[in-house]
């Protein structure tokens, strides 16, 4: 491997090449990155129906100690269904009630991570015909390991009508499949909506799961598209993401039933969150709004213009002054200062819809006019022809198999350099190479994103997808990172782009593999410098496809002499016995990186021999 570092050579990578794609799919946010416990914390899960879906809500007690139903008789005006409970026993009368009183409980998402020493965040509202004493407690999945406990204790004057009641609750005991309970022994009527439990300790106490975050911080991406995909469209329109229900108190948030991947979400995680997380990532948000077209059903272009206002609301939300209409909306949700919206797509996967062109020259108009500056992304592939409509990028989406997805790391060697950029915003090998998260599929990636660290100039942004998956409802696989209530772990393609995580905004050298396995080997060389100790650090990465070991022989030209310090070089290698090996819960670190001090492998300005093991990914620092 030939490697000219000399200046000549270096090309700039582009500064946002790498970042990350939020989906709500796989209860990525709702019972994922969101740290809300409860799971539909309204009742409202049905939509507006009565009565409405109250899952994963359940009763405790029977038939003759109590009877749950649902009305519309909530305080909120989005969200009118409220749970009622008569309860019919009375510890205090003839009828008693059962040990530990009547109720319901929440199980969370398949479990609340309860800890022992944590403080959670209980907020109910409340409304009764007499006095109430209502036991709130955090306890095992069976009811019966109390974890922590409070009682409401309220005059039925202070809550005939809807009240609000807080509490904190610090844990005694740790359970990763915990429930919340809310009991009484009280007969009576008693109505409860909005039901919440939040741990305090949140990412930058904005609401974010933080072990969860943590691992995209390790990504170090520079762009965050949300928040679909799919989840943008919707099955039908009527079930589209629409960034005005998502915003404001999350007490009157309505939700909505994501139709595409089947599930009800509160809309904890909404417009809002989103581009607070960029901001506190430190990287650029991308939204993708929809543009009038779901899967089934499209608003002509001549209606189009609410959806229009309705983008245009959303970019004064996030960038208007705290004075504009949408701009206070804002500033009242605790974040004065504008958010940095510097990109957003018109829809998502619609290219080729009866509508799409019509609608989307709409969008791109009024968007310039009010915002010269934002850069707008469109559907279409602009990569092997060119588009007919005005564009500054141009979407790219991949799902194919490991060998297709290596042979694609040339899929922009031969793009117009003229034109707009493409930002790859979806890429993954998926189908049985894949399985749920394979080495193979990691290698076939690895190679891909080489291919478009070459091509940084037509290419100015990829990310994968999907980023999550809650391991109890996998919607789509293989994901990046999969939890549950407790644990996490990267797939192989996690760590990959672990792997490439200096790569936006580095130079990349000419790297020239004199071989003839070039069908199953890439590689490339980047340099970076570390703001903080103003070292300049070079990486060559290259992925071995193939089922022999490679010794390789790597010539570094182009540098002042001595200017290597090999003492501190490291390999850092992904493999694994079988091709098809994946990590799980049990076994979370099975395919990952391992990282070995060269040290003395060589004297400085010297060649450098390695072995490159059979189907391996390697980084030498
Ligand atoms: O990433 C999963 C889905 O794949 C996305 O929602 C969609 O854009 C694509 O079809």
């Amino acid at each position: 491997l030939l490697v000219d570092a000399s200046e000549a050579s270096g090309r700039p990578i582009s500064e946002t090449l790498f970042g990350i794609f939020f989906e709500e799919i796989n209860h990525a946010g709702a019972g994922g990155l969101w740290a809300e416990l409860v799971s539909n914390r309204g009742f409202e899960a049905g939509g507006p129906n009565v009565p409405s879906n109250i899952d994963p809500w359940s009763i405790i007690g029977n038939e003759s100690s109590l009877i749950v139903s649902t009305d519309r008789s909530s305080c909120f005006d989005r969200n009118k269904v409220a749970l009622r409970i008569e309860v019919l026993c009375d510890s205090q009368g003839a009828s008693s009630c059962p040990d530990g009183g009547v109720g319901i409980y929440n199980p969370g998402f398949w479990g609340m991570n309860i800890e022992k020493g944590k403080t959670y965040s209980v907020v109910l509202y409340v409304r009764s015909s007499g006095s109430i004493n209502v036991s709130v407690s955090l306890t095992g999945s069976d009811g019966l390991q109390k974890l922590a406990a409070a009682n409401i204790i309220a005059s039925d004057s202070e809550v005939s009508n809807w009240t609000k009641v807080e509490v904190m609750l610090e844990a005694q005991g740790t359970n990763p499949n915990s429930r919340l309970q809310l009991t009484t022994t009280r007969k009576g009527f008693i109505w409860f909506d909005q039901v919440s439990v939040m741990p305090l300790d949140t990412y930058k106490g904005h609401g974010f799961r933080k072990d969860l975050v943590e691992m995209l911080e390790d990504l170090k991406p520079q762009f965050i598209r949300f928040p679909g995909g799919c989840f943008v469209e919707g099955e039908w329109l009527r079930n589209a993401f629409r960034w005005k229900e998502t915003i404001g108190p999350w007490e009157e948030r309505p939700g909505h039933f994501g139709d595409v991947w089947m599930y009800w979400t509160d809309d904890g995680i909404g417009y809002f969150e989103f581009l607070q997380l960029a901001e506190d990532l430190g990287t650029l948000p991308i939204w993708v709004f929809n543009n009038g077209i779901s899967h089934t059903d499209q608003v002509d272009t001549s209606s189009v213009l609410p959806f229009v206002q309705e983008a245009l609301d959303g970019l004064e939300f996030a960038r208007g002054s705290p004075n504009s209409t949408w701009g206070s909306l804002r500033a009242a949700m605790g974040h004065p200062e504008p958010f940095d919206l510097r990109y957003v797509a018109i829809g998502n996967e619609d290219c080729g819809k009866k509508n799409y062109r019509g609608n989307y020259l709409k969008f791109y108009s009024a968007i310039k006019r009010a915002y010269p500056d934002i850069k707008i992304i469109s559907n279409c592939d602009g990569s092997s022809r060119k588009l007919d409509h005005p564009a500054d990028l141009y979407d790219f989406h991949v799902y194919t198999d490991a060998k297709n997805m290596f042979s694609m790391a040339h899929q922009f060697d031969h793009t117009s350099r003229s034109g707009p950029k493409a930002f790859v915003s979806e890429y993954a090998v998926t189908g049985k190479d894949a399985g749920t998260g394979s080495l193979l599929a990691a290698l076939g990636e690895a190679g891909f994103l080489i291919g478009l660290e070459k091509n940084s100039d037509v290419v100015e942004m990829a990310s994968y997808a999907p980023l999550f998956v809650n391991a109890n409802n996998r919607r789509w696989n293989p994901d990046a990172i999969v939890f549950n209530s407790s644990h996490l772990y990267g797939t192989p393609s996690y760590w990959v782009q672990c792997l490439f995580n200096e790569s936006s905004g580095a130079t990349i050298f000419n790297a020239t593999l004199q071989t003839n396995l070039s069908t199953s080997l890439l590689a490339s060389a980047i340099s970076w410098k570390n703001s903080e100790n103003e070292n300049s650090y070079l990486r060559i990465k290259i992925v071995n496809f193939g089922t022999n070991i490679v010794n390789l022989k790597i010539v570094v030209d182009g540098l002042e002499p001595n200017s290597i310090n090999l003492s501190k070089s490291t390999k850092t290698v992904l493999t694994s016995t079988n091709l098809m090996d994946e990590n799980s819960f049990n076994e979370p670190k099975k395919v990952i990186p391992n990282r070995i001090l060269l040290g003395k492998a060589g004297e400085d300005g010297e060649d450098m021999e390695v072995a490159i093991s059979p189907h391996s990914f390697t980084s030498i620092d």
